[in-house]
C-alpha cells in the first residue's frame, strides 16, 4: 500500500550511507523532502537519521535486489528516485581482474538501475516525478583499472535514456535522467580510484589531481540533484557533473 498520510515530497535515495548518496539525502531533506535512504550499512544510515531527524526514514537493504526495489516503489512512490548505489571498483589492470571482479559494477550498478527504472516504469511513478541515475565521467572515455566499470556507468547512461524514451512514449510524465560525475577524491570510491591512477602513473595524488581543476565536492553532487529534480533548464537526457556544474552531455 503506498502512503497515504503523505504532505509533503518523498524523495528516495539508493547508497544513501556515505559518499554521494549521503549528500544527496542531506539535501534532499534540506529541501524539505521526505527521504528515504536505502544502504546496506545500518550503523551508518542510522548516524545519518540521528544527524537529520525523522523526516529522514533509514531502509537497510540491498538495492540491487529486485524485492527491494519493486517492495519499496510500491511503498514510498518516491516523487524524486535517486539511483546512486555503486560498488567500488576493484583497482587493477585488466589482466588481474577475473571474470567476478571486472563485473562487479554490471551486478550491483546496472542491475539496481535497471531493476529501480523497471518498477519505476511499471507502477508507474507519479507524472511530474523524476528518476536520477549515477554513471560516471569514465562513460565517456574509460577506466582501465577499474574493470568493467566504464562499460556499467554507459549501460546505465543508455538505460537512463531507454527509460526516458518509454516514458515519453506511454505519456507517463517521469522525467528519467543520468549524472555523469567526474572522478573525485572526496568519496571513498573516488580515494581508491585516485590512488590508483596516481601510483600507476608513478606521481603522488596531489600532482596527479593538478590536471583535474578543482575536486567535485559531495555537496556539490546533493545541489546538482536538487537543480536536475526542480526541473527548470534542464531538458537533457544526460549531464556530466564537475565542480563547475552541470553540462549536458550530447
Ligand atoms: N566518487 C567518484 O569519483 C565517482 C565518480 C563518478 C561516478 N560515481 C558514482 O557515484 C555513485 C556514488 O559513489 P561514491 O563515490 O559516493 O561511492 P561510496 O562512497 O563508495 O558510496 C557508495 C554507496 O553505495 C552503497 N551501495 C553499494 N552497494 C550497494 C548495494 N548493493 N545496495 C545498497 N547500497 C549499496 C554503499 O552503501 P552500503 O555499502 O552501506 O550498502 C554506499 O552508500 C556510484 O554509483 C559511483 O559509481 C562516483
Amino acid at each position: 500500500m503506498p502512503d497515504s498520510n503523505q504532505t509533503m515530497p518523498t524523495a528516495l535515495v539508493t547508497g544513501a550511507s556515505r559518499g554521494f548518496g549521503r549528500a544527496i539525502a542531506a539535501a534532499l531533506h534540506a529541501d524539505g523532502a521526505r527521504v528515504v535512504a536505502v544502504a546496506r550499512s545500518a550503523g551508518q544510515l542510522s548516524d545519518l537519521h540521528d544527524e537529520l531527524g525523522d523526516r529522514l526514514v533509514p531502509v537497510a537493504a540491498d538495492a540491487a535486489d529486485p524485492v527491494v526495489a519493486g517492495t519499496l516503489v510500491a511503498q514510498y512512490e518516491p516523487d524524486v528516485l535517486v539511483l546512486n548505489a555503486g560498488a567500488a571498483p576493484l583497482p587493477r589492470p585488466l589482466h588481474e581482474h577475473t571474470w567476478e571482479t571486472f563485473s562487479r559494477n554490471w551486478d550491483v550498478d546496472v542491475q539496481h538501475a535497471f531493476n529501480w527504472s523497471r518498477e519505476a516504469l511499471l507502477h508507474p511513478l507519479e507524472p511530474g516525478s523524476v528518476v536520477v541515475a549515477l554513471s560516471s565521467g569514465a562513460a565517456l572515455r574509460g577506466s582501465p583499472l577499474s574493470g568493467g566499470y566504464s562499460g556499467a556507468k554507459a549501460a546505465i547512461r543508455f538505460l537512463a535514456s531507454y527509460a526516458a524514451e518509454e516514458s515519453r512514449r506511454e505519456g507517463l510524465g517521469i522525467r528519467f535522467l543520468s549524472v555523469l560525475p567526474q572522478l573525485t577524491p572526496a568519496t571513498g570510491l573516488g580515494a581508491a580510484g585516485v590512488a590508483a591512477y596516481a601510483a600507476r602513473q608513478g606521481i603522488d595524488v596531489t600532482t596527479f589531481l593538478e590536471g583535474f581543476g578543482p575536486a567535485l565536492t559531495p555537496e556539490q553532487a546533493g545541489k546538482a540533484v536538487i537543480d536536475l529534480a526542480a526541473g527548470s533548464g534542464h531538458d537533457h537526457d544526460s549531464y556530466l557533473l564537475t565542480a563547475a556544474g552541470l553540462t549536458p552531455v550530447p
